[in-house]
């Protein structure tokens, strides 16, 4: 029985006193509910998380890492650097990630493995755009991304990775993949990973990501092979982040 697993990503937002009283909101809100949770933040706020979420069952973590280990690579972020302030998690290949800064399939899988050196859990993102999903490649294409990742992997290692199905048109837009769209992704993508290792393949957690909101998200949850969430915009505000949470 896979466990669900809760990830607000805030993408480029956030301001210390901002981050405070989301945090405490969630932390404050959170109960026995049935899912671990977990928050994705910008570089510079991974220690005011390590210091207000430290001993609170809400997880932290990176939303992009560097290939390297160390060096001279200006701006970027390495693994252990986010292991340093505590990150359990961070991602990898999110589309706009993919888009805006050109991310390969083969880059974002040499940013699993770097993740996976330095103890870190990536939860690797994979979507397809609108025109694609119109054309009929959606199989093609986020099969395509994860491939490049389970190639970059050794079999062992499919099991710790955590996946997220994020369609892109999906994205905050407001418009929701249905509860079935997101299953037949999400159980492809096993089917994908049971290739490489069967074990693994049915104990990774496969996020869905785009548009989730409290109103949507038990339906989706209640899907056999939806895992939890990658929440954008519904993640930015504690009461609709823990009304997903509780969906579970
Ligand atoms: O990483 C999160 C996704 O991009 C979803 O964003 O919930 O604002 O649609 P959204």
């Amino acid at each position: 029985m896979r466990h669900k697993l809760v990830i607000g990503n805030w993408k480029m937002n956030g301001n210390r006193a901002a981050n405070t009283a989301l945090l405490s909101g969630i932390v404050a809100g959170l109960n026995d509910f049935g899912a671990d949770c977990a928050v994705c933040v910008p570089a510079p706020y991974l220690a005011q998380c390590q210091a207000e979420l430290a001993g609170t069952p809400v997880a932290w973590g990176g939303q992009d890492v560097s290939i390297h280990a160390e060096g001279a690579y200006t701006g970027e972020v390495s693994a252990a650097m986010l292991r340093d302030f505590g990150a359990t998690y961070v991602l990898c290949g999110h589309s706009e990630r993919r888009a805006y800064h050109h991310e390969s399939n083969e880059l974002v899988a040499q940013k699993a493995v770097a993740a996976l050196a330095a103890g870190l859990t990536p939860v690797v993102c994979v979507g397809e755009s609108l025109a694609q999903r119109e054309a009929g490649q959606t199989e093609d294409v986020i099969c395509g991304q994860l491939q490049a990742v389970l190639d970059a992997l050794q079999p062992d290692q499919v099991a710790d990775i955590i996946l997220a199905y994020e369609p892109v048109w999906a994205i905050g837009t407001g418009q929701t993949a249905t509860p079935q769209i997101a299953q037949d992704a999400h159980r492809f993508l096993r089917n994908c990973m049971a290739n490489k290792n069967a074990a693994a393949a049915a104990t990774v957690q496969i996020l869905y990501g785009g548009s989730m909101k409290p109103e949507n998200a038990k339906e989706l949850m209640a899907q056999p092979d939806i895992d939890g969430g990658l929440i954008g915009g519904a993640a930015l505000k504690s009461t609709d982040f823990l009304g997903i949470i509780q969906a579970v």
